[in-house]
């Protein structure tokens, strides 16, 4: 056979460079095809069941839509007299910043923050939300209230969103005492940053004396805010003790600073701290969606509550002038090893009925037709992510990796989890409880939880941005199931 020519050489590898490119194309194709997500689906359907080690429980194969109860039934008291009752209407206003910049908001009742709902402990709660005219619908999540699953107000599991002109109601039992707020669930990355949340806090029974102020940090297009505005003044008298709710309801870390006292951290996501030590200069971070609790005995001088890095801030003093400047903190706050140990309901040296991984990564990939940079969680990115599956009764650890450039805020709705230790090192000073844990770039936290709640949870990084990015997973008790179905067709958009 003569040697082949040049040209047919080149004709060849020309050819196989094109089988190649044809088979990248087709494979990303497949890819890209394959990441859509579908018009209408039930998120019990996507994912990667996991046990955690534990049994797979007979109920729940198949894990479809039509088997088992459904979150629907779920529901808090149904009967009885509230103890408090509020409407909170949903709709767009202008808010006028005191730099006189306006802010096309979406609101609940005309103003963000919304309404401060305030009960007591042992309250039953009843909120009629009503939609005017926010076109995407709205509903409401009460954020660190480990309320009945079919209360949780979560778009497209629990609930459809309330459009306009439509109502809900949510019906509860305040068991926690502490600090927590409430937001929508629905299209959340854009409608809770254009301000659709509220702070709620539950008071104890035997309410204590002094001056409790919820003050909730929000930045309003790019205006850092505390509650609604650049600056805010509260006449206190000194020797009052004080006790100051921090919010943060940003999709990111803000850190507040107090100045002119000492103070201690009393509580953090809503759950007291157990020996809180007095800190002065101390900054204190707060995840997005977290909160903290200080108190203090008002000094005579003023005290400045600020947001690190902006000149947003709240006077507390007993005249009406101007607020201390900003002491620059020297050290910054770390509930790992703050307060005294107390008992605890379990511990590290527990037996777990389910150990979870969490590993959050960022890689090359397709979300939702779109390539790009991903959120991967345990390598596959939404909705190729997780679902833990938990029976009622369990005792659950989960380790959140954080292998990827950028902080999460991790939520797990409807229960709190006792921070067990980050990088190996355990929690040593108070029992720490938290509902939003701001897990840093290459952290690694161990957690646990009861899962006695039962119900379909979401479990998402509250920069809320993210979770829109495929940031979000669920914790589903076997044998749940969800008749809403999340998607365009219904209308359902939690993230
Ligand atoms: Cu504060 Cu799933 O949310
Ligand atoms: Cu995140």
């Amino acid at each position: 056979m003569a040697p082949m020519s040049k040209a047919l050489i080149g004709r060849i590898a020309v050819g196989a460079v094109v089988v190649v490119l044809v088979a990248v194309v087709a494979v990303l194709g497949k890819m890209w095809w394959d990441s859509r997500l579908p018009e209408t689906y039930n998120v019990m359907s996507y994912g990667t069941h996991e046990y955690g080690g534990g049994a797979v429980p007979p109920d729940h194969a198949g894990h479809g839509a039509s088997t088992g109860m459904s979150v629907a039934a779920l529901k808090g008291p149904s009967d009885g007299t509230p103890d408090a009752h509020f409407e909170l209407i949903a709709r767009a206003a202008d808010i006028r910043l005191s730099s006189g910049q306006v802010v096309h908001a979406l609101t609940f009742g005309g103003r963000s923050p919304g309404p401060e709902l305030r009960v007591r402990q042992g309250d039953l709660v009843e909120v009629v939300l009503r939609n005017d005219d926010v076109e995407d619908g709205v509903t409401i999540h009460w954020h660190g209230l480990d309320v009945p699953n079919a209360e949780d107000g979560v778009a497209g599991v629990t609930q459809n969103a309330v459009l306009p002109g439509e109502s809900y109601t949510y019906r509860f039992r305040a068991e926690q005492v502490g600090t927590f707020w409430y937001h929508t669930h629905q299209v959340s990355s854009k409608e809770v940053r254009r301000g659709l949340f509220g702070v709620i806090v539950i008071e104890p029974r035997d309410k204590q004396p002094g001056v409790d102020l919820a003050i909730a940090a929000h930045t309003f297009d790019g205006v850092a805010t505390l509650n609604g505005d650049e600056s805010g003044r509260q006449t206190v008298a000194a020797g009052t003790e004080v006790r100051l709710r921090l919010v943060n309801t940003d999709s990111f870390e803000q850190t507040f600073t107090v100045s002119g006292t000492p103070f201690r951290v009393l509580a953090i996501d809503g759950t007291d701290l157990h020996g809180p030590g007095e800190l002065e200069k101390v900054a204190l971070p707060v995840a997005a969606g977290g909160r903290i609790d200080v108190g203090y005995v008002q000094p005579p001088n003023g005290v400045r509550v600020g947001i690190e890095g902006t000149a947003t801030a709240v006077g507390l003093g007993s005249s009406g002038g101007p607020p201390p400047g900003e002491v620059p903190p020297t050290a910054t706050f770390d509930p790992l090893t703050y307060g005294t140990p107390a008992p605890t309901p379990f511990d590290a040296s527990s037996a777990f009925d389910r150990r979870f991984e969490m590993t959050i990564t960022r890689k090359p990939g397709f979300f939702d037709g779109s390539p790009g940079l991903q959120w991967a969680i345990n390598g596959g990115i939404y909705p190729d992510v997780p679902v833990f599956v938990v029976e009622d009764g369990d005792l659950v650890e989960v380790t959140i990796a954080n292998d990827s450039n950028g902080v999460h805020p991790m939520h797990l709705h409807g229960h709190h989890l006792l921070v067990l230790s980050r990088d190996g090192r355990p929690s040593t000073g108070s029992p720490w409880w938290s509902d939003t844990l701001n897990v840093q770039k290459g952290e690694s936290y161990v957690v646990a939880f009861r899962a006695n709640n039962p119900g379909i949870w979401m479990d998402h990084c509250h920069n809320l941005t993210h979770a829109s990015q495929g940031l979000t997973m669920h914790v589903a008790y076997a044998g749940v199931s969800t008749p809403f179905l999340v998607g365009d067709d219904p209308g359902n958009a939690p993230e």
